[in-house]
């Protein structure tokens, strides 16, 4: 992903996940949107990798307070991973070529060591191990009191994106933003990967991820999505 970004922002001159975040950021604090009731400035992250990703978001965080002057310690990061890399894929949904047990093993403590070098105030929350034990409801409950507002799923694959929204469901909020890394990397097969398992999510008649291109940047038409529940 990184190289992609940088060839996009040698392009462009703007980093479009970084733009991503920086402008929910604001969007979700217009008064037209907290009149909804939406909790802003929790973001989650599933699949940490090596920290590119959270640091663009650590870094529009940072940025946005300081131009807003809103207070970092308000801000909650939470960073799920096994911090050992992917687990085997359990299902023919999951199956890719570049992707195996193991691939994208970056320990807690690199994560950590990138938050602290990031300068971030905030809290910082990483649940380490992998979805199937970790993403319970005893810790759902812990978090209703930060219910996601930013969610980021770059977990590759089908059944890990699967479990991750059916651990989030009860706790997204109307107004959510959900950004998939992974949603092409099937070639747009409807069948496989995180495209699926965010097709079979919205297939309830009760929530739904509607894509969301207010952000207007072309890398990421199609990877962003808006949570609402009827
Ligand atoms: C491509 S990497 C994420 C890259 C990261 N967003 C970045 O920008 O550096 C995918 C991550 O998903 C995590 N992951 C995928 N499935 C998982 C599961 N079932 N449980 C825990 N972690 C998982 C892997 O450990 C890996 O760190």
């Amino acid at each position: 992903m990184k190289s992609r970004l940088k060839r996009i922002q040698a392009v462009l001159g703007v980093d479009p996940l970084w733009e991503l975040f920086y402008h929910t950021l604001g969007s979700q604090d217009a008064p037209s949107v907290l009149r909804w009731g939406l909790v802003p400035h929790n973001y989650y992250e599933f699949g940490t990798g090596w920290g590119d990703s959270l640091q663009r978001y650590l870094s529009a965080a940072r940025s946005y307070c300081r131009v807003t002057g809103k207070d970092e310690r308000e801000f909650n990061v939470v960073a799920f991973d096994s911090f050992e890399g992917l687990p085997e894929s359990v299902a023919e949904a999951d199956r890719n070529p570049n992707w195996s047990r193991g691939v994208y093993a970056y320990g807690l403590d690199h994560i950590t060591r990138l938050v602290r070098r990031s300068g971030f105030r905030g809290k910082f929350l990483p649940v380490k191990g992998f979805y199937g034990d970790t993403l319970t409801s005893d810790l759902r409950n812990e978090l209703r009191a930060i219910p996601p507002s930013i969610v980021n799923i770059d977990v590759d694959y089908y059944s890990s994106a699967a479990s991750v929204l059916a651990f989030l469901s009860p706790i997204l909020q109307n107004g959510t933003i959900l950004y998939f890394d992974d949603i092409y990397d099937f070639f747009g097969s409807p069948n496989k990967g995180e495209l699926r398992a965010v097709l079979e999510f919205s297939a309830s008649k009760t929530v739904s991820l509607t894509p969301y291109y207010l952000h207007g940047i072309p890398y990421l038409f199609g990877k962003t999505f808006v949570f609402s529940r009827d």
